[in-house]
């Protein structure tokens, strides 16, 4: 499938470090975890738990993963814990974070089940926001771009798991 270049490694580098300032701003002086939802927010973690941790916050790291999309590019809506988090979380602020919010509904779901949980505080940051597409009210606390209603692959977003590896963001052909 081809693929065009929509945002390059620079203009990421430059979001994510914007980014992190400003989470970090809100973050500084509270415990935190940082939970990745694998697996297409590695790439996007692994750059801004580095970023946050030069603007003065030392985050736990843990990830779940969670099924929703079942090999096809539409959401199916439902969501299946295939591995939960590891540390506890009460009385620390949990900063959820994945890849992109599309539908909203993995992100919805999945601050439901680390709510019953009781940290003291949940924010949600992703790398993409699509609201165009969105099917619930959620809205992130934290995102580093908005995008059209085009299929994102690359820094982590696959389609049917390829792509994850490119270093920029590029929209597919789906021809
Ligand atoms: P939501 O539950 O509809 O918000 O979808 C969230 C998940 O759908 C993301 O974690 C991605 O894995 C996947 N997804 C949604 N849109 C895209 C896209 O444009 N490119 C790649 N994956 C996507
Ligand atoms: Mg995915």
């Amino acid at each position: 499938m081809k693929h065009n270049v929509l945002i390059s490694e620079d203009k990421i580098a430059e979001k994510v470090e914007e980014l992190a300032q400003k989470v970090a701003l809100e973050l500084k002086g509270q415990p935190t975890i940082l939970v990745g939802l694998l697996r297409g927010s590695v790439v996007f973690l692994s750059d801004l738990m580095r970023r946050l941790y030069i603007h003065g916050v030392f985050p736990e790291v843990d990830f779940m993963a969670v099924s929703s999309y079942k090999e096809s590019l539409e959401s199916s809506g439902m969501i299946e814990v295939i591995q939960d988090m590891r540390l506890p979380v009460e009385g620390k602020t949990v900063l959820l974070v994945d890849d992109i919010a599309d539908t909203g509904l993995t992100l919805s779901e999945v601050k439901k089940i680390i709510e019953k949980k009781n940290p003291a505080k949940l924010l949600t940051c992703v790398l993409l926001d699509k609201p165009s597409r969105r099917k619930t009210d959620l809205k992130p606390d934290f995102s580093a771009f908005t995008v059209d209603d085009v299929f994102v692959v690359g820094y982590g977003l696959d389609a049917g798991d390829r792509f994850r590896y490119l270093p920029y963001l590029a929209a597919l052909d789906e021809e």
